[in-house]
């Protein structure tokens, strides 16, 4: 295999750790503190996991270790969408195992969940873990979305823990992959198998976050990525002087990826899913919106612009958002009368048919395109693919048709753009570098302090590596009942942009200016090597929200 320059180099890169971690694994002594509660619902997730819920929060402080001393095997998957970063938890975990004592063994289960329900893994080995440290991507074993859900599919966790001797899973994922973890370890100990489940927080879209998870793994270098693709056609933009680009950026249902860029880059309007559902704004007031802004620039001689729009502002968009709902019920609940339709019409008048009449109307008014989109497959947890639906072009389309009833001059040239894969397996910044090897490392000190049902959490992240702290959160704490494939689930509560939160608050403030001038900013490519301001920044999202 031929390596890039970079790609050398950065082998050579070893992650940062929290001065807690620093210390030898026999000196980390574990601390409990206060027991939790699910966010909601307590009642009935309380009933739903009677051997894991209510459990305390754990910090690490220097001290005397009464961690397991004996040789260890623990199984590791990612699960999901890919993140940059991913391959240092794995190295992260294979480390601290190794360095507790060097008969424990980590086994890698190829392509997600999948890979513990076919017993399909490898064991790692120093030279094959060196390949991948520091590297973006999941190649490492792959990832898959399945479900982890089913008393059967965890009787062959559990049978295929049992073949392995292994004692831990580690289960990297989003907010779905983890609500599978919380699931799986209240199995494994509701029937004494002796497996713990740990899981690390996974996601470019930023929304599995509460008071301890600060920011998922990967939101830093994805965001920093299309930061420098927007960046760079802003200034295209303001060379040509003749196109509105409209960017979509992915993030699924929250809108954290775009503001994170907004606030990087500048750009002359931004949408945010969440403050369209708060102002009830339908999509003739997000078209005007754009529009008033093409025309307010165009009398300035500005017939040039850059838009963001985050993948997930269809679903927020209220009469859209009650057709998603209605059409996710009726999927679930007519999946197979749904299945054995065969062509188009079928499937649109069945649609139609079953809908009540306001989202029937609305459906028909969609174009053709977004029809066949909203209609595509859920994905295995029964979200829409928000990522496949072409919001950015419908935009465009009904900008160009407002701006002619209007009989508006403004030129109106406009191309679209879509940011979504380009972020996820780049080389990591230097932040989730050093932040997933942290959690991977940290992984391990639970697992080895016997904890099952924990998230890792590494916190007071805009303070620099040195003075992060290291713990664990029990997944349960961050539960509550939500409606998915028709029927009510406990799920890990997401998190959307917060609009009293301080990144909305500077972006409300900003963007008239930004929206009649033109005050770009170029972020430029993530740097890996130089000084510190530049390489080793957090988002404009972690600093604002802790003050920085
Ligand atoms: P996760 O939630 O699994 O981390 O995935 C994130 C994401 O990149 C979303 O932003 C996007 O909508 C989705 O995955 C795309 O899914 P797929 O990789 O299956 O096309």
């Amino acid at each position: 295999m031929n390596y890039s320059p970079l790609q050398k180099a950065r082998y050579e890169y070893q992650p940062k750790l929290p001065l807690i971690l620093q210390n030898d694994i026999n000196d980390i002594e574990v601390c409990f503190g206060e027991s939790t509660q699910s966010v909601a619902d307590q009642e009935k997730i309380k009933e739903m996991f009677p051997n894991t819920y209510g459990m305390k929060t754990i910090s690490f402080k220097k001290g005397s270790s009464k961690a397991k001393k004996d040789s260890q095997v623990v199984g590791v998957i990612l699960s999901g969408g890919q993140a940059p970063g991913g391959h240092n938890v794995i190295t992260g975990l294979y480390d601290a195992l190794k360095r507790s004592n060097k008969d424990n063994v980590l086994l890698g289960f190829k392509g997600g969940p999948s890979g513990l329900l076919e017993d399909d893994y490898i064991e790692f080995t120093d030279e094959f873990i060196n390949e991948y440290r520091n590297t973006g991507g999941f190649d490492i074993i792959g990832s898959g979305r399945t479900k982890l859900e089913t008393v059967e599919q965890f009787k062959v966790v559990s049978e295929v823990a049992k073949k392995h001797n292994l004692n831990a899973i580690v289960i990297i994922g989003g907010d779905d992959s983890n609500t599978n973890a919380a699931v799986l370890a209240e199995y494994m100990a509701a029937t004494n198998a002796g497996v713990q489940v740990i899981g690390c927080p996974k996601t470019i879209d930023g929304d599995l976050k509460n008071d301890v998870i600060e920011v998922s793994f990967g939101f830093d270098t994805a965001c920093k990525t299309y930061s420098e693709l927007i960046g760079n056609i802003e200034r295209d933009a303001n060379s040509a002087k003749k196109y509105w680009h409209f960017i979509k950026v992915m993030g699924r249902s929250a809108s954290h990826i775009a503001l994170e860029c907004a606030l990087e880059c500048q750009p002359n309007i931004c949408l945010v899913g969440e403050e369209v559902e708060a102002k009830n704004m339908a999509m003739m007031d997000i078209v005007n919106y754009i529009a008033d802004v093409v025309e307010t620039r165009s009398a300035k001689g500005d017939n040039y612009g850059v838009a963001i729009v985050p993948e997930g502002l269809i679903e927020f968009i209220p009469e859209v958002k009650v057709l998603i709902a209605e059409i996710n019920e009726l999927l679930a609940v007519h999946e197979k009368d749904y299945a054995v339709l065969g062509s188009w019409d079928d499937q649109y008048n069945f649609v139609i048919s079953n809908l009540t009449s306001k989202s029937a109307n609305v459906f028909k008014n969609l174009p053709l395109d977004i029809q066949h989109q909203l209609l595509m497959d859920r994905d295995p947890h029964g979200n829409v693919q928000v990522s496949r639906i072409e919001t950015e072009k419908l935009l465009i389309t009904m900008v160009a048709k407002e701006l002619k009833n209007r009989g508006s001059k403004a030129k109106f040239n406009a191309l679209n753009h879509f940011f979504g894969y380009e972020g996820r397996c780049a080389f990591p910044s230097n932040f989730d570098a050093d932040y997933c090897y942290s959690l991977g490392y940290n992984a391990f000190l639970l697992i080895s302090n016997g904890l099952t049902g924990y998230m890792s959490t590494v916190t007071n992240l805009s303070a620099g590596p040195q003075n992060w702290e290291a713990g664990g959160i029990p997944i349960t704490k961050m539960m509550n009942l939500e409606r998915r494939h028709g029927e009510f689930k406990p799920v890990i509560r997401k998190a959307l942009v917060e609009l009293e939160g301080k990144p909305f608050k500077y972006f409300e403030a900003h963007r008239k200016e930004w929206a009649e001038n033109t005050l770009f900013t170029f972020p430029g490519a993530i740097q890996y090597y130089g000084p510190a301001e530049v390489c080793d920044i957090t988002t404009r999202t972690l600093a604002l929200e802790q003050g920085n």
